[in-house]
């Protein structure tokens, strides 16, 4: 079968995005359909595949989230949590921070969300909005995601002009 052609769109961020199950135990698997859609307020969305059984239920029973940035020195025990759902179980570990779920101690930056909409495009996922209630540090050696195994590191920064103040 051809690949999708929305897989154009790409590569994405990697992130881990951390729920809370049932059980109190802190969930973390990988996303990259994640982007900014609103800057006041601040909006993110993770768009989630419709019948997921982890991330998705929790999202609907507890309305929170964290969203960690994924560097590429620990991008393979993020890719683990894909199968193994907690970090701890992927030699990754939790770090509270005064919201009710956790961050990821090692990524260098992070989003704290609540939920505030749950959407159904007529797609295969459902579109997740997640307003920013409090964040933290700066993407460092962010590894984007292609598609399937296939990643990228983030490489040089270019400056292009855009001029704005003619
Ligand atoms: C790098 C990477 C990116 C992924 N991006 C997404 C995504 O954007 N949306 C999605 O529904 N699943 C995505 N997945 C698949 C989920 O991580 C996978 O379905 C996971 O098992 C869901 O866990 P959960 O059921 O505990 O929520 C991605 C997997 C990887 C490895």
């Amino acid at each position: 079968m051809p690949e999708s052609p929305v897989r154009l769109l790409s590569p994405r961020l990697t992130v881990l995005v951390a729920t809370k199950d049932e059980d109190g135990t802190t969930r973390a698997v990988p996303f990259s359909w994640v982007i900014p859609v609103s800057f006041q307020p601040p909006l993110v969305m993770v768009a989630i595949q419709k019948g997921n059984k982890g991330t998705l239920p929790n999202l609907r029973r507890t309305g929170k989230f964290t969203v960690n940035l994924v560097s590429s020195g620990w991008a393979e025990r993020a890719v683990k949590c894909e199968r193994v759902k907690h970090p701890e179980n992927a030699g990754l570990k939790v770090k509270s921070i005064d919201w009710d779920v956790p961050v990821i101690e090692e990524a260098g930056a992070w989003l704290a969300c609540k939920v505030r909409d749950i959407l159904d495009v007529g797609g295969d996922h459902l579109l997740v909005i997640g307003e920013v209630v409090k964040s933290d540090g700066e993407a460092k050696d962010t590894i984007l995601h292609i598609s399937g195994e296939r990643f990228v590191r983030i490489g040089e920064e270019v400056r292009i002009s855009r001029h704005l103040n003619l």
